[in-house]
């Protein structure tokens, strides 16, 4: 079969030797069973791994019909949510809608990922001029963040809206019976799409979390859902084969092994950077813990070589790459020639822009290599819903199986509370009796 994420290791084989890679193909065997058994640490959140066969059409025809109603009654639409509840919708989002919006196209904006005041009064106040809806997410119904831009919106919806025109406005994603939100949805009698409880926030962009903002911005969800499903086939665990993502997993602990911490992910298409973001959180926060894993970080060429560039030529030598490539682009533009010539470019008369991105691909890749950087290339033939639901579900896959492979259990974050305990003493948050 067709495998429709490649992936190209021999950029970083001359960092680890054959009996090592053996060795972990065994670990990676033994971790990718696990998985597709239910047995190892934290199966209980192993929902995702299925979720493409078992997802039910419908619930994704009543997804596909809340978002033709917010349609109707919105030209905006605010998605409200932070972490495993934001960034799958805003990889999403970004990567597969154009890149300029015109006046009257409908728009999707986030909201409560952050805790800047500037961002809400501003946003406050552009939605004062147009008619919105709110996609409230999170799983738990409690985080700071979101409850508080929701608050603020809920007050501006007051201020516009009837009763009756604010619960056909708001739709809730979260838990199926407990949390604040969830009491607030049932109390008001907002819309409601359930976050499945065995799906943990970074594992559920192809839930109705990341579905229904993906939905609203026009994405084709049966198209994203089939490529997960695809995804699934093709990297499903096999006694005899190994695959993609298998590799993958295989080749990051390799590097790490050998002293390689901090992991690179590259794109040279600026609409991926939001999917980088996406692809940090997923692998922080399944393996930063035990005071083990990579740190993950992203760059986009060439904007960064411009900047991160000079270091990763010539700085610590603490990283690998893995670039995400993209085959090819959903648009081109030629490049003209010109009479005076006088930025001396005319000797790229006729060739693309995409062109010189590929060259810059391909010169960056010898420039790094030659610096002594492990380069993994994964290959994907474009960009669009298929291939969005692809990748995701192969990251999904790759980061549980890399992280059953170093020891830990990729599905919790306990590391996460910490911070907002010390936010919540000093905010002087009551405890809950
Ligand atoms: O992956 C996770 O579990 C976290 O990033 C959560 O998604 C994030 O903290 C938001 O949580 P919630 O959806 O409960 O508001």
């Amino acid at each position: 079969m067709h495998e429709l994420i490649g992936i190209d290791i021999k950029h970083a084989e001359n960092h680890f030797d054959k009996k090592a890679f053996e060795a972990m193909k065994t670990k990676v065997k033994d971790a990718h069973r696990s998985i597709f058994e239910k047995t190892g640490p934290g199966h209980e959140f192993l929902g995702w791994h299925d979720l493409p066969e078992t997802m039910n059409d419908t619930l994704l025809s009543r997804i596909k019909k809340t978002a033709d109603h917010i349609h109707e009654i919105a030209d905006t639409l605010v998605v409200v949510g932070i972490g495993g509840s934001y960034l799958g919708a805003k990889a999403a989002v970004d990567m597969l809608s154009p890149y300029f919006k015109n006046d009257e196209d409908f728009e999707v904006i986030f909201a409560g990922h952050q805790l800047s005041s500037e961002y809400l009064v501003q946003l406050t106040q552009v939605l004062k001029d147009r008619d919105f809806a709110v996609n409230v997410i999170s799983k738990s119904g409690t985080t700071t963040e979101p409850a508080i831009a929701f608050r603020a919106l809920r007050k501006l919806m007051e201020d516009k809206y009837t009763e009756n025109e604010i619960k056909e406005r708001i739709i809730a994603t979260t838990d199926k019976d407990e949390g604040a939100l969830r009491e607030l949805a049932d109390k008001h009698g907002f819309e409601t799409f359930v976050v499945p409880d065995d799906i943990g926030g970074r594992y559920s962009v192809l839930t109705p979390v990341g579905l229904l903002p993906m939905a609203a911005s026009g994405i084709d969800i049966d198209d994203v859902i089939a490529g997960a499903k695809t995804a699934m086939d093709v990297y499903r665990y096999d006694d005899e084969s190994w695959n993609a993502a298998e590799a993958y997993a295989a080749v990051r602990n390799l590097l790490y092994d050998k002293g390689k911490k901090v992991e690179l992910f590259i794109n040279y298409e600026q609409k991926l950077n939001a999917f980088t973001e996406w692809w940090k959180q997923l692998f922080a926060e399944s393996e930063g813990k035990e005071n083990q894993g990579l740190f993950v970080s992203g760059a986009s060429f060439s904007t960064d070589l411009h900047s991160l560039g000079q270091f990763i030529q010539q700085g610590s030598q603490i990283f690998f790459e893995t670039i995400l490539h993209v085959e090819k682009p959903n648009a081109d533009l030629m490049i003209e020639k010109t009479e005076d010539n006088l930025d001396k470019l005319n000797y790229l008369t006729g060739k693309t822009v995409d062109y010189v991105n590929d060259k810059a691909y391909k010169g960056t890749m010898q420039a790094h290599k030659d610096a002594g950087v492990p380069l993994i290339v994964i290959d994907v033939e474009n960009i669009n819903a298929r291939s969005f639901g692809s990748l995701v579900y192969f990251f999904e896959l790759a980061c549980a199986i890399s992280g059953y492979v170093l020891g830990v259990n990729p599905f919790n974050q306990p590391g996460v509370e910490a911070y907002k305990s010390k936010m919540f003493a000093l905010l002087g948050k009551p405890k809950v009796s």
